[in-house]
């Protein structure tokens, strides 16, 4: 069989006939590339002999109590990965470039060394020395740690073998080189093949595999989501370059909840803990000022509270200005669109600019109401009473919709003295005692009371 060419996207690898500067499957530009195909024998026109025969689902024996998971004993960690990590399995820990995988997972790595476990951590990225250098800085320097740097998967996989370590960081996936792919190191097809090995020997032997993958935008090489499928775990770790803290976020977890978030802060000695993320991200808020709320929030199992603030001012442009930052823009959009429609409050000729305090990304729509009360006091310059929460889902009728775990929320702004909270009727507020609760049906009654508009 001759080699024919084909093309694929390094950011989603979707794998397309022929170039184009935009891929079809996931919009991206300039990421198409072409790539060698993997040469495959012929096929084989005949059956192949009978094997992999299936067993009844109820013959598989269950008396077997689930694989006991190991914990790092950095619970933020724990907790985005489901309780601790299950032998065997596949977590890819993907982020932009910086922003602080490697500091992670050398942290991760030695404390659960610590704990026993037998940790492998393989560097393609960075020599051994600036390893150590790196973990000297960070007060682990003789963390019981194997500490490897290679980048060919078919050495890798021949010292675990030999080795049989209990867990295995591979920092990063697109420095891994497969001798029996013929395209460059982070290539779609080299990051597919080597992600595809390390998840099989995973399981295969009981070995655990972190992958680190990086995110680019310019597509330059093949972003973790051609990885995403294989591995059990996908978690993201996120934060503005300019802001200390970092977010660690499942979005896909075969052992636990997805959207479970652990919240870090970096230091001049590493990643340290925040186990009380509220208090952080309201730690610099100074008096009410108008454009400025604070919306309980839920992420994961963990109520958030978080600074909305927003910004409304007449525009010198033909087109005014929407900018967001840590939420939906289409949902900005939704929301500007219900208060003009609904309450008959205009947005034309106005730049509206919303950020989300502290470098967190929101996405419950749950927001929504706390946008709204944003929005509004920066264009009326009305600060709103001090010391209040707000959350509540608006739909396209202006109607308030009741959101889930309504009783956490008021409990945590109670926690972080705060004395009165604004949210839809309906909802089940108990644990709430203490607070001053004013519930609502539309955004219209909202905007009266409020604003008295
Ligand atoms: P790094 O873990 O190398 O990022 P990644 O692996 O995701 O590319 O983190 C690099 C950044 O972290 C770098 O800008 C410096 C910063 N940093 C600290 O602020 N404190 C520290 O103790 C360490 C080790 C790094
Ligand atoms: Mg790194």
């Amino acid at each position: 069989m001759g080699k024919t060419a084909s093309f694929s996207c390094t950011a989603c690898g979707a794998v397309h006939s022929k170039w184009s500067g935009r891929c079809e499957a996931c919009g991206e530009w300039n990421t198409i590339v072409e790539e060698a195909q993997l040469s495959t024998g012929p096929a084989s026109k005949s059956l192949g002999s009978k094997r992999g025969t299936p067993i009844q689902l109820a013959d598989l024996a269950t008396e077997e109590a689930p694989p006991p998971r190991t914990q790092s004993g950095i619970a933020e960690l724990d907790r985005v990965l489901g309780g601790g990590l299950v032998p065997s399995s596949a977590i890819l820990v993907g982020g932009d470039p910086g922003i602080g995988k490697s500091t992670l997972l050398l942290q991760a790595a030695a404390k659960f060394g610590a704990a026993g476990v037998k940790v492998f951590y393989v560097s393609g990225e960075e020599a051994s020395a600036q390893v150590r250098l790196r973990a000297q800085r960070l007060g682990l320097g003789d963390a019981p740690v194997q500490l490897a740097t290679a980048t060919s998967l078919r050495d890798i996989l021949t010292t675990l073998e030999a080795e049989k370590p209990d867990l295995v960081i591979i920092d990063s996936i697109q420095t891994m080189w497969a001798d029996n792919v013929e395209s460059a190191p982070g290539s779609v097809a080299q990051v597919r093949a080597s992600a595809h090995e390390l998840t099989t020997f995973a399981k295969r032997k009981g070995t655990s595999v972190i992958l680190v993958g990086h995110v680019t935008k310019e597509g330059q090489i093949a972003g973790p989501r051609v990885v995403e499928h294989m591995v059990d775990t996908v978690l993201y770790f996120e934060g503005e370059r300019g802001h200390q803290f970092r977010i660690l976020r499942s979005v896909k977890n075969r052992f636990g909840p997805a959207d479970e978030i652990g919240v870090f802060e970096m230091t001049g000695a590493g990643l340290a803990e925040v186990t009380n993320p509220s208090a952080l991200f309201l730690s610099d808020r100074g008096d009410p000022a108008p454009g400025s709320v604070v919306f309980a929030g839920i992420e994961g199992t963990r109520p958030v509270l978080v600074e909305m603030q927003a910004l409304v001012a007449p525009t010198p442009h033909s087109q005014p200005r929407r900018a967001v930052v840590g939420w939906d823009s289409a949902r900005l959009a939704m929301i500007l669109a219900v208060l003009e429609a609904r309450c008959g409050i205009p947005f034309a000729g106005l730049d509206v600019y919303l950020n989300v305090a502290g470098g967190i990304k929101i996405s419950e729509p749950a927001a929504d109401l706390a946008v709204a009360a944003a929005l509004l006091s920066a264009r009326e310059d009305t600060a709103l009473p001090q010391n209040c929460v707000l959350f509540g889902e608006i739909s396209l009728s202006g109607a308030l919709r009741p959101v889930a775990q309504t009783g956490n929320r008021l409990k945590e702004a109670k926690k972080l003295g705060f004395t009165s909270a604004i949210l839809p009727s309906g909802g089940k507020s108990e644990g709430s005692g203490g607070l001053t609760l004013t519930q609502m049906s539309d955004l219209t009654g909202f905007v009266g009371e409020i604003f008295g508009a």
